[in-house]
């Protein structure tokens, strides 16, 4: 049977906020080659559009780690899975992850990638759930704070459906 989705944040208002990052960015990174990492499979939309509207160079690279098992609560391991293609020595890094949740997922990947000596470091993330923190990290830059409910859409899916949709939905309990 197919969930019944309603709108959480609609995508013009997601639209307009990815705006606001790319510009506030661009005006940071100014004269500078950006290299984007993207936490598949999750970030790939925030992170195309992201790049989309940046006024400086973006360069980008992905990994993949496992955070959850199977269902929606978090096993508390993460595991890389595929590491970067490229060196990150010397390059103006910055990390786009679609959810912060736990923070485990982030703490991970920010320990092992400031080891391989960024020039500069940052986390972006499109949507924040702080109520779920367990690990003490917080993004540089949010799209939107959430309440603590199970969000899809913009990258983000429910067994792995829904990643498609243009705006950030909650399933109907
Ligand atoms: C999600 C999200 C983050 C992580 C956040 O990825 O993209 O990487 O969970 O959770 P945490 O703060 O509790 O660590 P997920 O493992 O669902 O993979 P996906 O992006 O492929 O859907």
């Amino acid at each position: 049977m197919a969930e019944k989705i309603s709108v959480l944040i609609s995508e013009d208002e997601v639209d307009k906020r990815i705006a606001q990052l790319a510009e506030q960015l661009s005006n940071e990174y100014e004269g500078k080659v950006v290299h984007f990492i993207g936490v598949l499979k999750g970030s790939v939309f925030f992170m195309c559009e992201l790049a989309k509207k940046m006024t400086v160079p973006v360069t980008m690279d992905f990994m993949s780690v496992s955070s959850y098992g199977n269902g929606t609560t978090s096993s508390g391991i993460v595991k890389l899975i595929k590491d970067l293609d490229e060196s990150i020595e010397g390059r103006e890094v910055i990390l786009i992850e679609d959810i912060m949740d736990s923070g485990r997922t982030l703490s991970y990947l920010v320990k092992i990638l400031k080891e391989r000596k960024p020039a500069s470091f940052k986390v972006v993330t499109l949507l924040d759930k702080p109520e779920r923190r367990v690990v003490e990290i917080e993004p540089d830059l949010t799209g939107f704070v959430i309440p603590d409910r199970f969000v899809v859409g913009y990258g983000l899916d429910c067994a792995q459906k829904y990643r498609n949709l243009p705006y950030i939905g909650v399933i109907a309990e």
